[in-house]
């Protein structure tokens, strides 16, 4: 798919579809109305007949008309002009492309609707990630699969004004807005890959090739190397598993970042399959385990978006990765951990393992001075009973670092909530016979889980999200589908960019 921008007239847009966004207010609708069956004399019916439900937010009608240049226009309702969201955007943008898929055309024009208060520029971007991100499939398996259907028969995007000057201004944010969802794509075929394909060995030379083609260095630690590390947590849950972990280190250093500036590090969780490991898995719905590496592919992606913009700012990526098998060799409940850095664990449920390799990840994000440490993983359970899949999980320590992600969350609609790290949870993680004890009985999983984390960040600003819920869903949305969703990639760059 090529999105690109272009300054034309309503009636003068050469495409297959045509799609013009209409407000419900009654005197905007009127101009609207009158302004487009100039442009193709088919539509004034459609207004006629329909009157005020022509602007309806997600009506989504097809005319068809004699024009040379345009066969369909769209006429695509946002309901009123006050209440307009970016997210009704994405949402409408993501719609007009799924009928265009069904006409089975190849070209879709979007004519960029207007609203003070809100630059063109977001405007812009939205329409972009409505159009990029919809009825994505992982069917690459599917012998038989259907291209006709797929996202993939859509070639060209125009977004038009005919505003010479308001063309100039959007371009450079539909430019940003491409390549911001190629890392949500890339983060999406990630997670959705199976174990088969994407185990810890394959998901470091997979980053490699993508920091290679998008401009990120990526160096990645062997066993041999986890070891010196002492990097007790991810050897401990990789015991169970005949394929070798790997910690893989991505950086990127923008042009414009400051000499010797702190990097933001994040860090995901990179487990490719987790069957539980001793603490097994009920067999229903493990299948869904081959994304409890979203969180890695999270931060993957959004190295991938970061790098093609060009952000000024200087980001490294860890992803400590393994699998979490059950065998002969496995850690089993009782054992005690040596994590990086010194401190214990007790196991008590194996199937607690997020939280043991990312301790050893956070160790060595300290070492690394940051300015931030923000972590993204497929934690807990709990807080998908909590959250739902809506709204990512959000803990730390750094009350900046968490209003930086609200922001960036209630504009991407990638939105995150706080739970607290009272330090009244912590008794449920005392063990012992160690520092910390892996799990911390049935209330507040997340929390618990959250204060684990805690416990390795030392004194660096620091942010958790729980994506367990919000990383896979099995119902489609819009522009979200079934499987692993890619959060998490428009929320980090939209931070980062705005730091
Ligand atoms: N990867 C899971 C969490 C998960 C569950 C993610 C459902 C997405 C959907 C994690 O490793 C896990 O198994 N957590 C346990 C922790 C418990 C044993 C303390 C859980 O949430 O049940
Ligand atoms: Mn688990
Ligand atoms: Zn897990």
């Amino acid at each position: 798919m090529n999105v690109t921008v272009a300054t034309n007239k309503i009636g003068a847009v050469k495409a297959d579809v045509n799609v013009i966004f209409v407000f419900s207010d009654k005197k905007i609708l009127q101009g609207q109305s009158k302004l487009i069956s100039e442009a193709y004399a088919e539509t004034a019916n459609y207004f006629a007949s329909q009157g005020e439900k022509a602007g309806k937010k997600f009506t989504q009608t097809i005319v068809y008309t004699s024009s040379k240049s345009c066969k369909r226009v769209l006429i695509a309702g946002l309901g009123e002009k006050d209440s307009l969201t970016l997210e009704t955007i994405r949402r409408s943008a993501a719609k007009a492309v799924k009928s265009a898929i069904a006409e089975r055309v190849e070209s879709i024009a979007f004519h960029l609707p207007t609203k003070e208060g809100v630059t063109n520029g977001d405007i812009a971007f939205a329409i972009t990630e409505g159009a990029m991100l919809n009825s994505y499939k992982f069917d690459k398996y599917i012998t038989t699969r259907d291209k006709e259907d797929t996202i993939e028969r859509i070639k060209t995007v125009t977004i038009y004004s005919d505003s010479a000057e308001i063309s100039k201004e959007v371009t450079p944010e539909v430019e940003q807005a491409v390549v911001v969802c190629e890392g949500v794509l890339v983060a999406r075929n990630l997670a959705n890959a199976p174990d088969n394909e994407i185990y810890p060995e394959s998901l470091a030379s997979t980053t490699v090739e993508l920091g290679k083609s998008s401009g990120f260095t990526v160096k990645v630690l062997d066993k041999k190397a986890i070891e010196k590390e002492k990097m007790g947590g991810l050897l401990g849950v990789n015991k169970g598993s005949v394929k070798p972990p790997v910690f893989i280190i991505m950086e990127y250093k923008g042009k414009g970042a400051k000499k010797g500036e702190q990097p933001i590090v994040l860090v995901g969780k990179g487990i490719t399959f987790d069957t539980g490991g001793i603490s097994l898995k009920p067999g229903e719905g493990m299948a869904a385990m081959k994304m409890d590496m979203h969180g890695a592919a999270s931060v993957i992606g959004t190295m991938v978006a970061i790098s093609k913009a060009n952000l000024p700012i200087h980001v490294i990526g860890l992803v400590p990765s393994t699998e979490n098998m059950p065998s002969g060799t496995a850690i089993v409940p009782g054992d005690i951990l040596i994590h990086r850095g010194g401190k214990t664990s007790e196991i008590d449920n194996t199937d607690a393992e997020g939280r043991l390799i990312l301790a050893d990840a956070l160790d060595y994000a300290t070492d690394l001075k940051p300015r931030a440490i923000i972590d993204l993983a497929t934690l807990t359970g709990a807080c998908v009973i909590a959250l739902g899949t809506v709204t990512t999980g959000m803990m730390g320590t750094s009350d900046e670092v968490k209003s930086k992600l609200s922001e960036a969350g209630k504009f991407t609609n990638e939105y995150v909530w706080e739970l607290p790290l009272f330090e009244e949870y912590e008794e449920q993680i005392k063990s012992d016979v160690a520092d910390l004890k892996n799990t911390g009985g049935r209330g507040a999983g997340t929390i618990t889980a959250g204060l684990f984390l805690k416990h390795f960040t030392k004194d660096s600003p620091w942010v958790h999200l729980d994506i367990a819920g919000t990383g896979m869903t099995s119902k489609e949305s819009d522009y979200v589908p079934k499987g692993g969703t890619g959060v998490g990639v428009r929320l980090l760059y939209r931070a980062l960019r705005n730091w």
